[in-house]
């Protein structure tokens, strides 16, 4: 492969996937290995679809690579990054997407000086729309900046935020999709009840999401729109009403705040 930039993928799983077939598609040099540990099979099927290398002995790529990413469970970190320690070189770039593994926890398992960046997509990854936040470490280099912010745009757009931000914000990027899920099933059961069939109500409430999210793409300001389909004392106004009596807000930030708890117990743990 004739390409300058070599990034390493320690893990094969959805994210790696997501964000290598993002970077292809997207950059033109940029040379990928892949690696897992266990699943030949699935290393196979990457190697078919996608201009990559694949092993299953990581270990050996690491010293041709300018950027190694774990895309690897965060129980599998301790020992990647015990293994990785004496191979690392003071111009290589770890990053890692795992929830809960900081710039920190990073620096002080590699040689001191490291550079590392901690990514936190979400999966939308899948279809380059992720909203990814970021936080850097201590020793990164402009032009390992430059480059991270090329990776982490081939899967979307992202913010960087402090590393404590990631862990507090995780729960808005990260799991408030599965919350707008929720809240689409919801619907789809309301709808139900009014006699159409399962195919219909998901078409509609579906469309309708989709639709809302073209709009607050295109205008940014979910209170105007909000405010364009609810005239005063009308219909609208009486279901928003209903949801502020049952305190709709609060009872979305008691959904953050206890993601947020449940994410600190699983870090301690
Ligand atoms: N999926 C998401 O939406 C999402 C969002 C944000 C962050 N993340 C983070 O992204 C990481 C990967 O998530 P995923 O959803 O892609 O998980 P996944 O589909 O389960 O993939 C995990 C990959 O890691 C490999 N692996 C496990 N232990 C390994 C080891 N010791 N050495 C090398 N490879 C190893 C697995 O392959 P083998 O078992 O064959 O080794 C597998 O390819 C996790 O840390 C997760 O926290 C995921």
């Amino acid at each position: 492969m004739n390409k300058s930039i070599h990034i390493l993928f320690i893990g094969a799983g959805r994210m790696a996937e997501a964000i290598f077939s993002g970077i292809l598609q997207k950059e033109k040099n940029f040379a990928i290995t892949v690696a897992n540990q266990k699943d030949a099979e699935r290393l196979t099927y990457l190697k078919e679809q996608y201009q990559i290398e694949v092993t299953s002995d990581w270990s050996k790529s690491v010293e041709t690579s300018d950027i190694i990413l774990l895309a690897c469970p965060p129980s599998a970190h301790e020992k990647v990054l015990a293994t990785l320690n004496p191979l690392i070189k003071p111009n290589q770039l770890v990053i890692t997407v795992a929830a809960g593994i900081g710039p920190s926890y990073l620096e002080k398992a590699l040689p001191a000086k490291t550079s590392v960046a901690w990514l936190m997509p979400n999966t939308a990854a899948d279809v380059g729309r992720s909203m990814s936040i970021y936080a850097l470490g201590n020793y990164m280099t402009g032009e390992q900046t430059e480059l991270f912010t090329k990776i982490v745009g081939a899967i979307g757009p992202a913010e960087q935020v402090t590393e404590q931000q990631v862990h507090d914000l995780t729960a808005i990027t990260g799991s408030a999709p599965a919350f707008l899920y929720y809240f689409v099933e919801a619907l789809e059961a309301a709808a139900l009840s009014y006699g159409i069939t399962k195919e219909q109500a998901r078409k509609l409430v579906l469309e309708m999401v989709i639709g809302s999210a073209a709009m607050l793409d295109k205008h940014r300001d979910p209170a105007k729109l909000r405010e364009q389909v609810t005239s005063p004392g009308g219909a609208t106004a009486a279901g928003i009403a209903t949801l502020d009596e049952q305190h709709f807000f609060s009872l979305l930030e008691s959904a953050v705040t206890a993601t947020n708890n449940r994410a600190k117990e699983q870090g301690k743990a």
